[in-house]
């Protein structure tokens, strides 16, 4: 199947295109307490909450979503039991070896973002062949937080900037918001204008914690298993009632 005769998803009538979030951010969460509840081990709501990715990444793109970024592991996610560590690993990679023909199919252009050089060389190696091999792709910019962690980021920017000021190569007072941007990780891609959080929490846990700084945010109670088009669609009407105003009047 090729991208041009994949049937695309409408969008709902009571969306309005023009007003659609242009960077949509999730942190996908619930996924233990999905499988436990179904007396299952929590690997396996993992691996349902891939499925759940891929047919939000596609209905993204179906209704002209310039950006996903998800949060698939946290700088903390290294605390919890080593099966599950290696498990989620390997389901990354496997995925992605699995997902590459379709998403050069789909025109996704693939990032991953977060300390990349801590996880298996293997992971690494499928995690470069990916964004190599879709970085010419001019569709849905699909960003992955991988070993992420909001406040590594700015410090690493911190360092990176201090290391050129110490360089001579930038003065002190050079040092602006656009600057900062430029050594985060996720340089050109833009702040997300909405953050869904599934199973319930509030709080950004870490997560994006400059870019957020106006994004909008919405928790939902249902699990990221359970998250589906209708949830999605909810979402984007909660984000359209809105007002956005970044401090103004
Ligand atoms: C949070 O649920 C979920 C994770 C830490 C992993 C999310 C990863 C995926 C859905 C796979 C994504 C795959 C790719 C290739 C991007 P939890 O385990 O914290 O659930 P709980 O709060 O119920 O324990």
């Amino acid at each position: 199947m090729t991208a041009n005769s994949v049937v695309l998803q409408d969008l709902p009538a009571d969306l309005q295109r023009e007003c659609l979030p242009r960077h949509v951010a999730v942190i996908m969460d619930g996924n233990g307490r999905w499988a436990k509840r179904r007396g299952m081990p929590r690997i396996m709501g993992h691996r349902r909450g891939v499925d759940v990715l891929k047919n939000l990444l596609r209905l993204c793109r179906d209704w002209s979503i310039e950006a996903l970024t998800v949060y698939a592991f946290s700088t903390e996610n290294w605390g919890r039991p080593s099966e599950e560590v290696e498990f989620l690993m390997t389901l990354f990679e496997r995925v992605l070896r699995k997902e590459l023909q379709e998403m050069m199919q789909e025109d996704v252009r693939i990032r991953f973002v977060g300390n990349l050089s801590a996880l298996p060389r293997s992971l690494q190696a499928e995690i470069e062949r990916s964004m190599e091999e879709t970085a010419n792709n001019q569709g849905i910019q699909f960003t992955v937080a991988t070993n992420y962690g909001g406040r590594q980021e700015i410090i690493q920017a911190c360092r990176a900037i201090a290391d050129k000021v110490q360089q001579g190569l930038i003065q002190p007072d050079q040092i602006d918001e656009a600057l900062f941007e430029h050594h985060l990780y996720t340089v050109g891609i833009g702040d997300p204008d909405l953050l869904i959080r599934t199973s319930g929490e509030m709080r950004l846990s870490n997560f994006l914690l400059w870019q957020m700084a106006y994004g909008e945010i919405y928790v939902t109670d249902t699990l990221w298993p359970d998250f589906d088009r209708n949830e999605f669609h909810r979402a984007l009407c909660a984000y359209q009632q809105r007002e956005r105003r970044f401090g103004k009047l």
